[in-house]
């Protein structure tokens, strides 16, 4: 799981792919290299870091064009040896490779019977070798060889000493596009046409095992027979703007702290029963019986909220499947199922694998997503944009609230549509609802007092966070932020759940944080507390100022403000994200990119 970046063209190479590599560092950030052709030879420089170090230290002057890679290690420790671009054995061939092949261990057993020496343990490394046994003066031949042999999902660029006029390119279940300008000075090859790097360029994307010859501004395109095909060329316009944190000392700070803006800007021309258009018809959206949401971390627990939506507001039966595992299942589908693909990035390879699977099944598929030209909303029926602007962090804050807004007033115009509102029903929740971007500032104005609490959480090693209905929901999502960006033990789990193990585990040294806003269960989540306090964890609570008799029971209290249960979870995750991060911070935690994670998973 990486990123590709390669460039060819009349700027200078390396500069090039170092700022587009910047721009796909959300895709791993372990390790990073990059390879050209100087004089005749391959030229190669990687270091086991981020972008930043190899800016520091890459050395590599009047390269011809080249390839590069941010690398999220899957096979193969994080090393200098395992980072990409992978040089063949005879030093002739250049590969950086995003995706996992599968039966590499087969292949590279069988290419070591042949003779050929490995210098790394990765899986990418087999392709490179693999081109080089097949290479007999043509690149493009020597990969249409490769390809067939290959199991699994790759998005491959490779250069060869002796063409320094083009970059090989091919891939089959990893996006790749391809961008080249109008005078056919320059080419670029990406993971993400979103690293294009804010110029106007002509892009196509590659689809399965299909293989391109990239030059200057000219790109010849290959089927896996290698006749020549044409295809749809797109015009992009990428808006790149140097990612900037504007004062803050982090991304994720300066994030959660726009969410005031991102909600209203998520809330803009939708805060209405009729919505905008979004690929489906009135007709529709009448004849779905049911809605099933597919994501993945965050994005799930947006998705699981917006089920409820679907459920309360709109009457129709919804459930959201974490994409993993959603992939694999049998579920009974047909194009009664409005399925929703719920995606900060568009990218997240389980996400797609499923919305695919339900696409083979006749559904139609709605996207939900922040990021423009992304894969999920080129595959989906229809799409929604978040409207958040780019999110740096890999702890996702703003998509979070935004992907909220989008589903609350997705099902309320559901529930338009079907009839299901009763007269005015639908003015007074919008009033409710416009009321979040304040009610957040709220939020904002405790984090001194969240900070000080993070102070006296900070050395637990395992936290137990619950809640009720929405509020099970808000749980474990503000458990997922300190997970991981803390790195330290919290679970999510419905506090009705408490007598059913969990209460086992209950002593002085796990606090326990219960959200306590959903008022439809407050008596129940009041005797949670009780609970818990007779076994002596130390509670702290998120509760809504008008349910004080929290106070009785909590060693510590943080106080929301009061709104209707379903728009409940907007102040209590954001009061979960702040206390995420001042742990982090107390910690001294890398919070922005915190070890092992990426921003996108893009491999299974
Ligand atoms: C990664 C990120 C999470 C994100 C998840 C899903 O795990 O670190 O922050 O929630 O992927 O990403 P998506 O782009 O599909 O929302």
């Amino acid at each position: 799981m990486c990123g590709i970046f390669g460039y060819i063209g009349s700027k200078d190479p390396l500069t090039v792919c170092l700022k587009g590599l910047e721009q796909l560092e959300y895709r791993g950030y372990d390790s990073t290299g990059i390879a050209g052709v100087i004089a005749g030879k391959i030229a190669s420089y990687k270091e086991a870091g981020k972008i930043s170090l190899l800016k520091q230290k890459i050395n590599l002057r009047s390269l011809e064009l080249a390839i590069g890679h941010t690398r999220w290690a899957t096979h193969g420790k994080v090393s200098q040896e395992n980072a990409h671009p992978h040089v063949d054995a005879s030093q002739s061939i250049a590969l950086v490779h995003n995706g996992i092949i599968e039966n590499y261990s087969s292949l590279r057993d069988g290419l070591k019977r042949q003779g050929v020496l490995f210098a790394s343990e990765t899986d990418s490394e087999v392709i490179v070798q693999l081109v080089s046994s097949f290479y007999r003066g043509d690149l493009c031949k020597a990969v249409q060889q490769t390809l067939p042999l290959l199991h699994g999902a790759f998005a491959i660029a490779l250069i060869h000493k002796d063409h320094p006029d083009q970059i090989l390119v091919a891939a089959r279940e990893s996006p790749l596009a391809i961008g080249f300008d109008d005078e056919h000075t320059e080419s670029i090859v990406s993971s993400d046409p979103n690293a294009f790097l804010g110029r106007a360029f002509n892009v196509l994307f590659l689809h399965d095992d299909e293989i391109a010859c990239v030059q200057k501004g000219r790109v010849h395109l290959f089927d896996q027979k290698l006749v020549p095909i044409a295809k749809k060329i797109e015009r992009f316009e990428t808006d790149y703007q140097t990612p900037s944190k504007e004062g803050f000392e982090h991304f994720m700070l300066k994030e959660i702290y726009e969410q005031p803006k991102t909600i209203q800007n998520a809330m803009f021309g939708r805060a209405d029963p009729n919505f905008e258009k979004f690929g489906f018809s009135e007709e529709e959206i009448k004849s779905f019986k049911n809605v099933w949401i597919l994501g993945c971390g965050t994005s799930a627990h947006a998705g699981s909220i917006g089920a409820m939506y679907f459920e309360d507001l709109a009457k129709l039966p919804a459930s959201c499947d974490i994409a993993s595992e959603a992939r694999y299942r049998d579920p009974i589908l047909g194009p009664d199922t409005l399925v929703i693909g719920i995606s900060q990035s568009g990218e997240t390879a389980d996400t797609l694998a499923a919305i695919r699977e339900a696409k083979k099944q006749g559904c139609k598929i709605l996207g939900i997503c922040n990021v423009l030209h992304s894969t999920l909303t080129r595959e989906a029926t229809g799409s929604i944009f978040l409207k958040a602007g780019p999110e740096i962090s890999v702890c996702s804050t703003k998509a979070f609230s935004s992907q909220l807004v989008v589903l609350n007033l997705l099902a309320l115009h559901f529930a338009h549509v079907r009839g299901c509102l009763a007269p005015g029903e639908a003015d007074s929740y919008l009033a409710e609802l416009k009321k979040i971007p304040e009610q957040i500032q709220e939020v904002m104005q405790q984090a001194p007092t969240l900070q000080k609490l993070a102070k006296k959480y900070a050395h637990y090693h395992d936290f137990f966070f619950m809640g009720r209905r929405y509020m099970f929901r808000a749980a474990q999502e503000a458990a997922l932020k300190l997970k991981e960006i803390s790195y330290v033990n919290a679970n999510g789990y419905p506090a009705g759940e408490l007598k059913h193990g969990p209460l086992a585990l209950v002593n002085p040294q796990l606090p326990i944080v219960a959200f306590c806003s959903n008022m439809k269960t407050q008596e129940k989540i009041l005797s949670n507390l009780m609970e818990v306090k007779a076994r002596g964890g130390p509670i702290l609570a998120f509760a809504p100022k008008q349910l004080k008799e929290v106070a009785a029971v909590a060693d510590d209290v943080v106080w929301l403000p009061s709104t209707l249960d379903e728009l409940a979870p907007f102040a209590s995750t954001i009061a979960g994200q702040l206390l995420a991060y001042f742990i982090a911070k107390e910690k001294g935690c890398d919070i922005d990119q915190p070890r092992n994670l990426a921003k996108s998973v893009t491999v299974e």
